[in-house]
């Protein structure tokens, strides 16, 4: 018989992991959305994206994600401390580094998050791709976010496919051991949900026997906007999923 946990409080921990379902499903928009909702609470949170593959190699290899991140709290914590291992090539980190002849320090990556949140109140750390992206040899994300010891907050599409990529995912992140404690859903279109959109967040969130955090809206804005202002100013910051999961980390709920 499955013996079944409480859902593991958002409070209990200084560090939130954020994955999801693969690349481009909206992990920024969420790890972003959450942080500035929780400064606005006047909560001293920070965000990080440890490994970025697709930076340019401008003046300072900047990386959009950490760029925006960086932006959404605030922070004057510094780009290497924000997003230490930053990659040209739009790959896998493991193959990016590879072929950029560099190594991943998994241990040292993990003691500088742990020193980060320790300066802050809160640290969300967005993860890089999926969550079975491999890192270093057979080392993938979902290894990281176990041995960082934080519980994971899988962002999904609530689009057509939602129950297999959720449930997928979910699997595997526990197989390796990690802590899922939370699923939100990130709407890729604007308009009224579909019958996919009804049927298929539910019926993952079950199956998947994760809590959920509700559904992100599509953000025309957000998605067209051409200048990081209008990015930060267009986040989905005060939505009811933001704001749940941000009610949940300072422990509004507790
Ligand atoms: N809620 C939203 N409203 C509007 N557009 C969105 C929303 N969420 C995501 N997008 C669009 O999808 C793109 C990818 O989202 P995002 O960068 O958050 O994904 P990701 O999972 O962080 O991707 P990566 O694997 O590259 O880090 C965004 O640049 C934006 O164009
Ligand atoms: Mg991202």
């Amino acid at each position: 018989m499955m013996v079944e946990l409480p859902p593991r409080k958002l409070h209990d921990s200084k560090i939130l992991f954020i994955t999801g379902t693969g690349t481009g499903v909206g992990k920024t928009v969420v790890t972003a959305s959450l942080v500035r909702a929780l400064c606005l609470r006047g909560v001293d949170a920070v965000a990080a994206k440890p490994f970025a593959s697709g930076c340019t190699p401008d003046s300072d290899w900047r990386d959009d994600d950490a760029q925006l991140l960086t932006a959404a709290s605030g922070t004057l914590e510094p780009l290497n401390v924000i997003s230490p291992h930053r990659f040209s090539h739009p790959l896998a980190p493991i193959t990016a580094a590879e072929l950029e002849n560099r190594t991943i320090d998994i241990h040292q990556t993990i003691t500088a998050l742990h020193d980060l949140a320790a300066r802050h109140q809160v640290l969300l750390v967005e993860g890089v791709g999926g969550a079975a992206v491999p890192l270093r040899g057979e080392y993938l994300v979902s290894d990281f976010a176990r041995d960082l010891g934080a519980p994971v907050l899988v962002v999904t599409s609530s689009a057509l496919g939602t129950v297999n990529h959720t449930l997928l995912t979910v699997a595997h992140l526990r197989a390796r051991g990690a802590d899922v404690a939370r699923v939100v859903f990130v709407r890729p279109h604007e308009g009224p949900l579909t019958l996919a959109e009804e049927t298929g967040v539910p019926l993952a969130t079950k199956l998947a026997r994760v809590p959920s955090a509700g559904v992100v809206p599509f953000i025309p804005e957000f998605h067209e906007a051409a200048s990081l202002p209008l990015a930060l100013e267009s986040l989905p910051t005060l939505c009811d999923a933001i704001q749940q999961l941000a009610n949940e980390i300072t422990g509004i709920f507790a």
